[in-house]
């Protein structure tokens, strides 16, 4: 794939979100494989390099509550296959919550795969996943189960790439050509509207702007219904053998899993 994406996840409460556009050298700690990861162009692109022996990963410095989080990435070009390239967030300890952009490499020519996953204790009012802005997966609020949201869990921005060629690509079939090593991906415009995490006061701050409450448009609703019956090959609340008592409460509640 030669052309970035852009993704987006949003976690949306209707409040008042910060804009901040970030530099790589400020905002971001090289979480592992650090020479395997490099800043350039001022701080504007970072990219994470793959070879047999490590991969590397990021990791964005402050926390956050709600908010919309933008990234371009390009992923690894040409053969891909078994590179695991990631975009996540997560919260700490063990009811943690996480959200979760996963591309599958592939072999020249043939298309990635994405994976998204939602690890959810407190729910969210309304998490969007979207790539070049359109919405291919929407988490919905389950208020009726008595779920607060997480105003305590705050989030970490994340982002890695690895090799994962025991089972990433075609089920582990296609290996990773180590001869092509190393393998690239990279970031940059990274842009957040979020509260953030303030840990000494238990508090976030959300500085003055927009008040905020996207929900999915009618034009929304049929691009998401476009992409998942066009390219969804899995979902969860389909799968009735994986559950065969009945799928997860949330099934029932969204139309767009
Ligand atoms: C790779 O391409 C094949 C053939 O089009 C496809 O079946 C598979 O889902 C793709 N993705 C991965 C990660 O294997």
């Amino acid at each position: 794939m030669s052309a970035s994406l852009s993704l987006a996840i949003l976690v949306l409460l209707g409040h008042l979100m910060a804009t901040s556009e970030a530099n790589f050298n400020q905002h971001f700690d090289v979480t592992w494989g650090h020479h395997r990861s490099q800043i350039k162009d001022g701080g504007q692109l970072l990219t994470l390099s793959l070879e047999k022996d490590s991969g590397a990963g990021f990791q964005f410095k402050n926390q956050y509550l709600f908010g919309r989080i933008d990234m371009q990435i390009k992923l690894v070009a040409g053969n891909s296959a078994g590179t695991v390239t990631t975009f996540y967030l997560s919260s700490q300890g063990s009811n943690h919550d996480e959200i979760d952009f996963e591309f599958l490499g592939n072999s020249s020519g043939n298309p990635y795969t994405l994976h998204t996953n939602v690890f959810s204790q407190g729910k969210g009012n309304r998490e969007q996943f979207l790539v070049d802005n359109i919405p291919i997966r929407v988490f919905t609020n389950m208020k009726s189960q008595g779920v607060p949201f997480p105003s305590k869990q705050p989030m970490s921005i994340h982002s890695s790439l690895w090799n994962a060629d025991e089972w990433a690509t075609q089920g582990g079939r296609v290996k990773a050509d180590w001869t092509n090593a190393p393998f690239v991906a990279s970031y940059k415009n990274f842009k957040v509207e979020a509260c953030i995490w303030k840990p000494a006061s238990a508090s976030s701050t959300c500085s003055p702007g927009a008040r905020q409450t996207q929900g999915l448009d009618a034009a929304g609703r049929n691009r998401i219904r476009w992409v998942q019956s066009k390219y969804m090959i899995y979902n969860y609340c389909s799968d009735l053998k994986r559950f065969p008592q009945g799928v997860p409460y949330e099934c029932k509640q969204s139309r767009f899993l």
